[in-house]
């Protein structure tokens, strides 16, 4: 598991200056819109904090705030990402809504019961004891509280996906090398994908967990899906 921390980390280490103008290429801008549609499931309300795991450079947490969320944990392992996303200049107004905190998602340094909602996007498939984040987020999660994981799935649709192979396998890991120099972390992506859980997997592994009313969205034909469930009241 340390092993596989270590790839990972240099993967990010690796990806960080160029993330988010690769996350807009490799995506063609859709990890936008499925962000979107995660944060109009979640509905901020000001009153809300939130725990974004594996928070990168700040996608989910600034969306929460500018939906009027009230504050948000930019909780992550990799110092690059996160010092990357403080540059972003839409984080400028909400700098005293952030916070950014260098954490494992297997260990989050969050008091018990402290949060309103939690997310993790594109992150849980990176984390390698998966069970134990899930464990560590229910723990953080105050009673009542909302989780949601936005992450890349299986197509099921044989059309798209042997479109979706081409494009994964053939044009992906050229564009990772053009763009961020680098074809190795996107040969990484690719595969980390494939091995992810099936969607009921997951559900069952959230309900391990301790979390209820499991519900799950399909975005573009399986490309990605967001899961969520919430902690007992
Ligand atoms: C694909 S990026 C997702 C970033 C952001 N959530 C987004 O949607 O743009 C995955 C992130 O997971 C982080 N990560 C990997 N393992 C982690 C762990 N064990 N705990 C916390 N963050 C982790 C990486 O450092 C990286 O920033």
């Amino acid at each position: 598991m340390e092993q596989k921390q270590g790839l990972v980390n240099d993967v990010f280490d690796s990806v960080a200056s160029s993330y988010d103008i690769m996350n807009d290429l490799i995506s063609l801008g859709v990890h936008r819109l499925w962000k979107e549609t995660l944060l109009d499931w979640m509905a901020p309300r000001p009153n809300q904090t939130l725990a974004d795991l594996a928070g990168g450079t700040g996608d989910i947490a600034v969306r929460f705030l500018q939906r009027g969320g009230q504050f948000a944990h930019v909780i992550d392992i990799n110092e690059k990402m996160m010092a990357e996303g403080q540059r972003r200049r839409e984080i400028n107004k909400f700098r005293s809504k952030l916070a950014w905190v260098i954490g494992d998602a297997q260990s989050i340094p969050l008091k018990d019961n402290s949060v309103d909602r939690a997310t993790i996007a594109f992150g849980l498939r990176n984390v390698p004891d998966r069970e134990l984040a899930l464990k560590q987020i229910v723990r953080i999660l105050k009673p009542g509280g909302r989780f949601c994981c936005l992450e890349f799935s299986h197509v099921k649709n044989p059309l798209l996906s042997s479109l979706y192979d081409m494009w994964s396998f053939n044009i992906l890991p050229k564009v990772g090398q053009l763009v961020a120099g680098d074809m190795h972390s996107y040969i990484y992506l690719v595969e980390s994908i494939r091995k992810f859980p099936s969607q009921s997997e997951l559900c069952t592994m959230m309900a391990d967990a301790g979390l209820v009313q499991i519900k799950v969205r399909s975005l573009s034909g399986g490309i990605a899906t967001i899961h969520s469930g919430w902690k007992l009241d």
